[in-house]
C-alpha cells in the first residue's frame, strides 16, 4: 500500500499534539487505514524554539507555501491559524496542486470556506476541518456523515471553552469579570487576540461553519448575530442562579420559514439542563434532525490532545480514500444563506 506523507505547518499546541499521535500510534493508524502514515516535513516561525519534540527526523521549511508544495508531502496540515496570510496561501497552494488539506483554522473557514471548498473540488482535493469546531467533539463528521439522512432543523451549543470557563469561574468564585479574565489569561486560555474569545467571534466562526453544513448554505459569518460576554456582570450571574438559570455563551442556528437564524450570545439556560451543567472549558454541541431527534455531544473543545484527535480523524479519512465535499455537498450547490432575525429568548 502507498504510504501517506504529511507536511505540518504550525508546531504549537495542536501541531505538537499531532506529532505525538503520529509517533505514538503508528501501528494503530496503519491497522485502521492500511497505510503507513509518516511526517516528511514541518514548518513554524522559529526553527530553534524548544518544543519538547524531536524534529530532526523531518525536513524543515521556513515557508509554509514551500512546505505545501513539496513533492514528499502528500497531505498538507495547516495548524498556524489566522484567517489570511500564510495559512490561506499555503492551503490554496496545496489544493491547487490537488493535495488534500486538513486544517483546524475556523477563522479561515468562516471567512473563506466557500472559496476554499470550490478550489478543493475544482482540483479533486479533500479539504477537512473536524478540529475547527469544538475541538475533540466530532460534530463536523456527525453532520456530514452520521446524520446525512436527516433534514437538520437546529444546531446549538457552547463552542468556546474560554468563555465557559470565565462564566463558570465567575459564578463559583464570586469574582468579577475583569479578575477572572486576568486569571484566564494567566492560565494561557485566551487567544492571542482575546476579543476572539470574549467577543464571541471565535464561537461565531464555529457556528457559521456548522450552520453551513447543516443547512446547505454558504458560510455566512456576517449573518451571525454576535454578542460577547464582556458585559456579563457577577450580579447577572447571581440573579440568573437565583431563578434556576445559568448564563452561557450559547450559539444557535435554525432554519425557519423566514430564512437562516444564527446567533451567538449570552443566554439563560436552566441550571438543571445538560447545557446548564456544563462546567469549565468544556464544549457541548446539540444537533436536531427530523429523523434522529436530538443528539447531544459534550467534550473538550480545545487543547493539545482533543484538537489533535480531531485532526487525525481527518487524516485517517483521507488515508482511507474518503473525499466528502468539505461542507457535506458540492460547493456549487450551497445556496446563499437568507438571513432571518433570531429573537432573544431563553434556551431550553
Ligand atoms: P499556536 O500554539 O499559537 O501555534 C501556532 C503555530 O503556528 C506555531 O508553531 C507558530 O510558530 C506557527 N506559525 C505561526 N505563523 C507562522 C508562519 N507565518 N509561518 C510558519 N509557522 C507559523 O496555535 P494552536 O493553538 O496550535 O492553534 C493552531 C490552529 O488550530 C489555529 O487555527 C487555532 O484556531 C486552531 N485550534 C486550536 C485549538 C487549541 O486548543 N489550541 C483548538 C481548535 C482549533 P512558532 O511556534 O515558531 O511561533
Ligand atoms: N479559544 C478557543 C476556545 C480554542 O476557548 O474554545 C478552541 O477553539
Amino acid at each position: 500500500t502507498t504510504p501517506l506523507r504529511l507536511g505540518i505547518a504550525g508546531l504549537g499546541t495542536v501541531g505538537a499534539g499531532v506529532l505525538k499521535i503520529v509517533a505514538e500510534h503508528a501501528a494503530l493508524l496503519k491497522a485502521r487505514t492500511g497505510r503507513d502514515i509518516s511526517i516528511s516535513a514541518v514548518s513554524a516561525r522559529s526553527r530553534t524554539k524548544e518544543r519538547g519534540v524531536d524534529l530532526t527526523p523531518f525536513a524543515w521549511e521556513d515557508d509554509p507555501v514551500a512546505l505545501a508544495k513539496r513533492d514528499d508531502v502528500d497531505l498538507f496540515i495547516e495548524l498556524m491559524g489566522g484567517s489570511d496570510g500564510p495559512a490561506k496561501a499555503a492551503t490554496e497552494a496545496a489544493l491547487a496542486l490537488g493535495k488534500p488539506v486538513v486544517t483546524a483554522n475556523k477563522a479561515m473557514l468562516a471567512l473563506h470556506g466557500q472559496a476554499l471548498a470550490e478550489l478543493a473540488e475544482a482540483n479533486d482535493a479533500a479539504l477537512r476541518f473536524e478540529a475547527a469546531v469544538a475541538g475533540g467533539i466530532p460534530c463536523v463528521k456527525a453532520l456530514t456523515e452520521g446524520l446525512a439522512g436527516n433534514a437538520i432543523t437546529r444546531v446549538s451549543g457552547v463552542m468556546n471553552g474560554t468563555c465557559n470557563y470565565i462564566l463558570t469561574r465567575m459564578e463559583s468564585s464570586g469574582l468579577p469579570y475583569d479578575e477572572v479574565f486576568k486569571e484566564a489569561d494567566a492560565l494561557g486560555y485566551l487567544e492571542a487576540d482575546p476579543t476572539l474569545d470574549v467577543g464571541g467571534i471565535d464561537a461565531g466562526h464555529k457556528l457559521a461553519i456548522l450552520s453551513a453544513i447543516a443547512f446547505g448554505t454558504q458560510v455566512d459569518f456576517d449573518g451571525v448575530q454576535l454578542q460577547g460576554i464582556e458585559r456579563v456582570s457577577i450580579d447577572d450571574i447571581h440573579r440568573a442562579r437565583d431563578m434556576g438559570y445559568r448564563i452561557k455563551l450559547l450559539g444557535e442556528a435554525r432554519r425557519t420559514s423566514a430564512g437562516i437564524e444564527q446567533s451567538m450570545r449570552p443566554t439563560l439556560v436552566p441550571a438543571d439542563s445538560p447545557l446548564g451543567q456544563l462546567e469549565g472549558g468544556t464544549n457541548m454541541v446539540v444537533i436536531e434532525g427530523d429523523a434522529v431527534g436530538q443528539i447531544v455531544m459534550r467534550g473538550a473543545g480545545a487543547g493539545e490532545g482533543p484538537t489533535a484527535s480531531a485532526v487525525m480523524a481527518d487524516v485517517c479519512d483521507i488515508a482511507r480514500g474518503l473525499n466528502i465535499a468539505p461542507f457535506g455537498q458540492p460547493a456549487a450547490t450551497l445556496t446563499p444563506a437568507m438571513r432571518a432575525n433570531a429573537a432573544t429568548h431563553c434556551a431550553y
